[in-house]
């Protein structure tokens, strides 16, 4: 399958998910879950799922409901990131943001739930037992203390603040790229696959999602509005440690580029064809969105 085949498939798979009858009393909360999720999204972490747990030798149709999940877990911090008392965002997904349309509390719900639902999406799934929970310990390690959560403390510890190269480091691998790591750890342990190729998807997420961070950092100050479908200027805004404040669009474009070369080595020997996570990983180097 291309990118943009896993794209629709999980589109697709995503859009029947919270669906309920006009009668059913949470039926509000359900639709400001569906909303954020369904505003589209690149959803590289199901891809990366997705694709990890083919090259790994796994079912793509049973590792389908972890590649949901994980785009439910992102979606909430998502959700989440841009309350007021969080990054005071107004867009997202080139649509004003959860809490503009729903109301603070229920954008707060709403992240909620789709936290919960990330994880009930996994264990419910019909991946063996054994897999199904290492998919969950996986998305569970991303996202508490060590994970996404500590990262968005540090961040928001961090707001106005010079912060050291290796602080920075630290904030960004917990609050972008542990769950980028977990995708790729999930495909792996979907397909039932080894500690070895465990530990070369976590090297390759590592390296991806050190990337992706500065290159969403970048875009931050050099994208538009309308390109990004997120405010431009956000983050000077917040007075937050970015990778574009300490070393300027060159640096951070070299950085990229090297951290790129690390992700694709990292997969060399592991896998039969890693090809797609190698272009995958080239294509958000440069990316626009
Ligand atoms: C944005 O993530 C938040 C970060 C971790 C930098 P994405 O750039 O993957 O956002 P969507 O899912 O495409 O909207
Ligand atoms: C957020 O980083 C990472 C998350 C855990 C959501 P940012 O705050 O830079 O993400 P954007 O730029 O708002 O998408
Ligand atoms: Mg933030
Ligand atoms: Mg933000
Ligand atoms: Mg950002």
């Amino acid at each position: 399958m291309t990118e943009k085949e896993y794209k629709q498939l999980v589109d697709e798979e995503l859009s029947r998910s919270f669906l309920l009858e006009d009668s059913y009393p949470v039926k509000g909360l359900a639709e400001a879950m569906r909303y954020s999720l369904l505003a589209g999204g690149k959803r590289i972490r199901p891809i990366l799922v997705l694709e990890f747990c083919k090259i790994s030798g796994g079912d793509l149709q049973a590792a389908l409901p972890a590649a949901c999940a994980i785009e439910m877990l992102h979606t909430y911090s998502l959700i989440h990131d841009d309350l007021p008392c969080m990054d005071n965002d107004t867009l997202r997904r080139g649509r004003p943001t959860n809490h503009v349309v729903y109301g603070e509390c229920t954008a707060t719900l709403a992240g909620d739930a789709l936290q919960a639902e990330a994880f009930g999406t996994i264990l419910r799934s019909a991946l063996p037992a054994e897999r199904r929970a290492r998919c969950a310990m996986h998305l569970a390690n991303a996202v508490g203390l060590d994970g996404m959560c500590g990262g968005q403390y540090l961040d928001m510890l961090g707001e106005g603040k010079t912060l050291s190269e290796a602080e920075l480091d630290e904030i960004n691998s917990r609050k972008t790229g542990a769950l980028l790591i977990a995708a790729c750890l999930m495909g792996v342990a979907a397909a039932g696959g080894t500690l070895a190729q465990e530990e070369a998807a976590a090297r390759y997420g590592a390296a991806l999602g050190m990337a992706f961070q500065i290159r969403d950092d970048m875009l931050d100050v050099l994208s538009t509005e309308a390109e990004l479908g997120k405010p431009i200027g956000s983050d000077r805004e917040e007075e937050k440690n970015t990778y574009m404040a300490l070393y300027g669009a060159e640096k951070c474009a070299a950085l990229i580029e090297k951290l790129t070369g690390e992700a694709k080595n990292a997969l060399a020997g592991r896998f039969e064809d890693p090809s797609l996570l190698c272009s995958l990983a080239d294509s958000l180097a440069t990316r626009r969105s």
